[in-house]
């Protein structure tokens, strides 16, 4: 018998193995009409804002809300993605990255009037996500601007959906260069979800969807 995929408890493993190969994943041809559209948005609605970015990964969204926003304050768990992050040509005095788990948000500064999460939201369970919307409101100051980036399902282009827990979260196989396999949550929440979820902080919340993204965008109360 082969030996058991590993399950969800170690989703921040499987990112730390896959730091030199994840940029693949903005290569796709057929997102990049969209990536192209967001790489100017995104930073557009950040412009002049000391953002508290969370899960950030390699620092690909970083360096483009950087050239708009006062200042980045980005953080993710894994060393290893934020020592890629760090090598990427941003002006140091627009950007700090460090080490902290989105879930606790603890040692995250204080005072940013914005958050940035790109792709964190699909992989919260469902039964995380009030709280973790409700941390992260707790460290941005009252009024700051949220905006969330993640994925649509696509057919054919997403990786297909491989259980279902009876929660409702859902999973999908990853497959990294080495050969290794993790199974890894992966949620596509619908609009009503999204609305549902930042209801108790968000002043309105507008979401604009695409084939292959949803961004959505709130101001808190
Ligand atoms: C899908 S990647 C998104 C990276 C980046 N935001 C982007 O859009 O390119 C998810 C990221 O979450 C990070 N991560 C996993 N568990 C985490 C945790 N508990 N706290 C903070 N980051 C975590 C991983 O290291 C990985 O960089």
């Amino acid at each position: 018998m082969g030996a058991r995929p590993r399950s969800t408890p170690p989703m921040e493993h499987y990112y730390s193995k896959r730091a030199a190969e994840y940029e693949q994943i903005y290569q796709k041809p057929e997102r990049q009409h969209e990536l192209d559209w967001l790489r100017g948005r995104i930073p557009e609605l950040l412009a002049g804002r000391t953002v508290l970015e969370v899960a950030c990964g390699t620092g690909y969204w970083t360096q483009f809300i950087a050239r708009k926003a006062h200042r980045v304050y980005a953080c993710d768990i894994n060393e290893s993605v934020l020592e890629i992050a760090a090598d990427k040509p941003i002006a140091k005095d627009r950007v700090h990255f460090f080490k902290a788990d989105a879930v606790s948000l603890e040692g995250v500064p204080s005072g940013c009037n914005a958050g940035f999460a790109g792709f964190w939201w699909s992989h919260v369970k469902k039964s995380g996500i009030e709280q973790f919307v409700a941390n992260l409101a707790s460290r941005l100051e009252p009024g700051a601007r949220v905006v969330v980036l993640d994925n649509q399902f696509a057919e054919g282009s997403s990786t297909p959906i491989s259980r279902r827990d009876a929660e409702g979260n859902t999973y999908q196989m990853r497959h990294l260069a080495s050969g290794e396999q993790y199974e890894v949550l992966k949620n596509f929440p619908s609009s009503a979800d999204l609305a549902e979820a930042v209801r108790p902080v968000a002043r309105e919340a507008h979401l604009e969807t695409l084939t292959y993204y949803w961004l959505l965008v709130f101001d808190l109360k």
